[in-house]
């Protein structure tokens, strides 16, 4: 039975990367409360099958309605390609309806018309939301004149999770993805960082980005779009607790989600263990 009471909002990722997405949100939104999930031990999504996404996601959406929240953000591109359409339209109307579950795709595909002169868009994300080809059909179906081309960045997320963004060796990864990318449609001006792991590498990302090509990373705008939202859903809203507190869950050791948050909120934060699945 899922509670009524006002709760926290659910941001929810794979692993750390959603915390650049909390940290967008709560600088905008800094009121309420939000219940951060990190899949560590599942972590990386991103070359992981439709089937096994989907599945993982729902589980930790299903968690965090049991844990109060009435409204989800899945802070993680993967799952939001992979898993977003078919937990609203199949496992929401079972669960509650009146419960929300929203993605960071569509945010982002929404304000890239404004971001982009020559209408040469790029996305740089995981296998799977490359795959997916969710970033193009979302701005197609929004800005038929925007061409996009995609890049897949194996390695990225490794680099990140395992605190390697900074070093000399992250250099050749991030160059070779940027060259592949620009190789690909050198007329693009504005490149979508569309995994939230990504922003962790923006110096090394802007060492080797020609000047003149803009950055888009998600935070600032997933953090607008919800604001937005909450203005316009006020029956959401008011379900929405406002305490100004945090709390984190990661399903691995929370010793090492504290160490690793550090890099990402740059403040020691207190996590609890749980076990999805
Ligand atoms: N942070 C996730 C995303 O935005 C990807 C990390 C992963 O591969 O699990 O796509």
């Amino acid at each position: 039975m899922l509670s009524n009471s006002p709760g926290p909002i659910g941001i929810f990722d794979s692993g750390y990367g959603g915390l650049t997405i909390l940290h967008g949100i709560r600088q905008l939104l800094p009121q309420y409360d939000y219940l951060y999930l990190g899949d560590n031990a599942r972590a990386p999504y991103g070359p992981r099958s439709f089937d096994v996404v989907y599945e993982f996601t729902r589980q930790a959406v299903l968690r965090l309605f049991e844990m109060g929240c009435h409204l989800v953000i899945l802070g993680c591109n993967t799952a939001s390609a992979k898993a977003l359409r078919t937990i609203q339209q199949n496992d929401l109307p079972k669960w509650d309806p009146t419960r929300r579950v929203l993605g960071i795709i569509r945010p982002t595909a929404e304000i890239i018309g404004d971001l982009t002169d020559s209408r040469h868009v790029g996305v740089l994300a995981t296998e799977g939301t490359i795959k997916s080809e969710s970033y193009n059909l979302e701005i197609q179906k929004l800005y038929p004149d925007i061409q996009v081309s995609g890049v897949a960045c194996p390695f990225w997320v490794p680099l990140v999770e395992y605190n390697e963004a900074d070093s000399p060796g992250a250099d050749y990864f991030v160059k070779k993805r940027i060259d592949e990318i620009m190789r690909k449609d050198p007329d693009i001006d504005a490149i979508i960082l569309g995994c939230t792991h990504y922003p962790l590498l923006m110096p090394k990302i802007l060492k080797y980005l020609p000047t003149g090509v803009r950055v888009v990373s998600q935070g600032e705008y997933v953090a607008e779009s919800l604001k937005s939202y909450l203005e316009r859903h006020p029956q959401i809203e008011k379900r929405c607790a406002q305490g100004a507190g945090v709390h984190y869950l990661t399903t691995e050791n929370p010793d090492k989600f504290k160490e690793s948050a550090r890099l990402f909120l740059h403040e020691d934060v207190e996590v609890e263990n749980i076990t999805l699945g």
